[in-house]
């Protein structure tokens, strides 16, 4: 086998084309080459240290407060993850009381399980389309605080991973009348401050606390992330006290001068660059109502759904109405036309585009697709038939908190004998990073039925310990 970096030398010489992050889509006219060795320094005399910054990086987060226009910025090198992690743990007492929506990222999980929080769920609205998660209803965060009366923050995702907005604003002055606060995942949408073709960013609709992945769809390598805090209810000492905790002591210079580097272009030229993409962005979209048999989702604003608006970077190629599962057509993507895409759901890919993108990938899809559209017309693509079953998962029951159930004493058992058991583990498919079962939850029988199903479909879980999924840790019985 190659070493990694002999396999990624070799990668950098195919023609493969990246529909993926980080959003610098590896285009040179965009980032800085001298980045990787010349640049890689640690805290020596006149660089500063960012857990205690006061000169050049005190500069550098105070120009990322002024481009996304918050009261301050801080610098995450361990990406959105610990960014999440730290703006949780600011938001809520150690053992308080927190509600989170149940498609929220790991991380956020594991920021209960860390800081042994009482967790309540806000369920996201269903779409209606390939199994895609709606957005979360301002009347039911009104009625979770209701019933979970103490709750000291909510945490929702805006966008998602496949880029549904809920609406921030309504959201944001509910949690304000129980006196909670407001965290944001906005890990995917660190663009929306700059084209008007996005949704208006959380930071300016009254979210307490925001955290966004610059690497995920700006021009800045991956880990880089930014916590924004917007308003006066997170005291910021708070906030670098647990950054400093989660964040490595030795954060990467090479990281934080690309932030610096990507955040200096953006002010400087971020309306023009985000213009041109916005144009190829809307152009791509247009030719795509050509297809036929695949389609390019649009979700639209729709309350019941909780969807006040849509992420249009995020090209949602929906495999609904051909014999192909999303995991097929991002294979077929990949070994015939060489894109490679960001992911794949049971019935869609996710193409995710940035203002790194060029002409030629946006021509490159949109050919590939053209021609899948017309094979799927003459059923040229049946070899790939599978029957499609689609699961969903009831609402979960959770007995233990989740901290509670990580620590305790489990046996392992077959997936088949668990139904009615305690999970002690977690089940995703990743990415996006979305808990099908949470430790402390009751394993349900459509979850047993739905494991299987993935793997057929060549979903990519990830979770249990082992591996291959036949087997859970379930708490032993007392
Ligand atoms: C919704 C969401 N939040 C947070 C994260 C974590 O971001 P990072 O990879 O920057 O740590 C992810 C990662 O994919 C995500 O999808």
């Amino acid at each position: 086998m190659n070493r990694l970096y002999e396999k990624l030398t070799d990668y950098q010489k195919e023609d493969i084309y990246p529909f993926h992050m980080p959003g610098h889509k590896r285009n040179p006219d965009l980032m800085h080459t001298l980045f990787p060795s010349s640049m890689d320094i640690t805290e020596i005399t006149g660089f500063d240290n960012l857990h205690d910054p006061r000169e050049i990086l005190f500069e550098a987060q105070k120009a990322a407060a002024r481009l996304y226009q918050v009261k301050e910025a801080f610098y995450s090198v361990n990406g959105s993850t610990a960014a999440i992690l730290a703006a949780v743990s600011a938001g809520v007492s150690r053992g308080g009381k927190i509600l989170i929506g149940r498609n929220c990222h790991k991380s956020v999980y594991n920021a209960v399980s860390l800081r042994n929080l009482e967790c309540g769920y806000l369920f996201p609205g269903i779409y209606g389309h390939c199994g895609i998660s709606g957005g979360i209803r301002p009347e039911d965060v009104k009625q979770a605080l209701e019933s979970h009366p103490g709750t000291e923050a909510v945490v929702i995702s805006s966008p998602t991973y496949d880029g549904i907005v809920s609406d921030i604003r309504s959201i944001a002055e509910i949690v304000h009348e129980f006196h909670a606060v407001l965290i944001v995942d906005a890990a995917h949408g660190a663009h929306f401050a700059f084209g008007s073709v996005f949704p208006e960013p959380a930071e300016q609709l009254g979210a307490d606390l925001v955290i966004t992945s610059i690497h995920k769809t700006l021009p800045a390598p991956t880990q880089t992330a930014l916590l924004l805090s917007c308003t006066d209810r997170v005291r910021p000492e708070k906030i670098r006290r647990f950054l400093s905790v989660y964040e490595t002591s030795s954060p990467s210079y090479v990281l934080m001068a690309a932030m610096d580097f990507c955040i200096a272009g953006l002010e400087r030229n971020g309306k023009e660059m985000f213009r041109n993409y916005g144009e190829m962005l809307l152009s791509f979209r247009q030719a795509c109502s050509e297809w036929r048999n695949f389609r390019l989702l649009m979700p639209c604003r729709n309350k019941d759904q909780g969807i006040l608006d849509f992420d249009r970077s995020k090209l949602l190629i929906s495999a609904e109405n051909t014999c192909l599962c999303g995991p097929d057509l991002q294979q077929i993507l990949h070994d015939r036309f060489r894109i490679e895409c960001e992911m794949a759901g049971p019935e869609y890919v996710l193409a995710l585009s940035s203002v790194g993108d060029t002409r030629e990938g946006f021509c490159r899809l949109l050919e590939a697709v053209r021609v899948l559209d017309k094979e799927a017309a003459r059923n040229d693509l049946s070899a790939f038939r599978k029957k499609k079953e689609q699961i969903l998962l009831p609402a979960p029951s959770a007995v233990m908190q989740i901290g509670d159930a990580e620590e305790a004493e489990t046996d392992e058992v077959y997936l088949a004998d668990s139904v009615g058991r305690i999970s002690g583990e977690y089940a995703f498919v990743y990415p996006p990073g979305i808990p099908l079962i949470v430790p402390g939850e009751t394993v349900q029988e459509e979850f047993v039925r739905l494991i299987p199903e993935y793997q057929r479909q060549g979903l990519n879980l990830k979770g249990f310990r082992d591996s291959h999924f036949h087997k859970i840790r379930v708490i032993k019985d007392t």
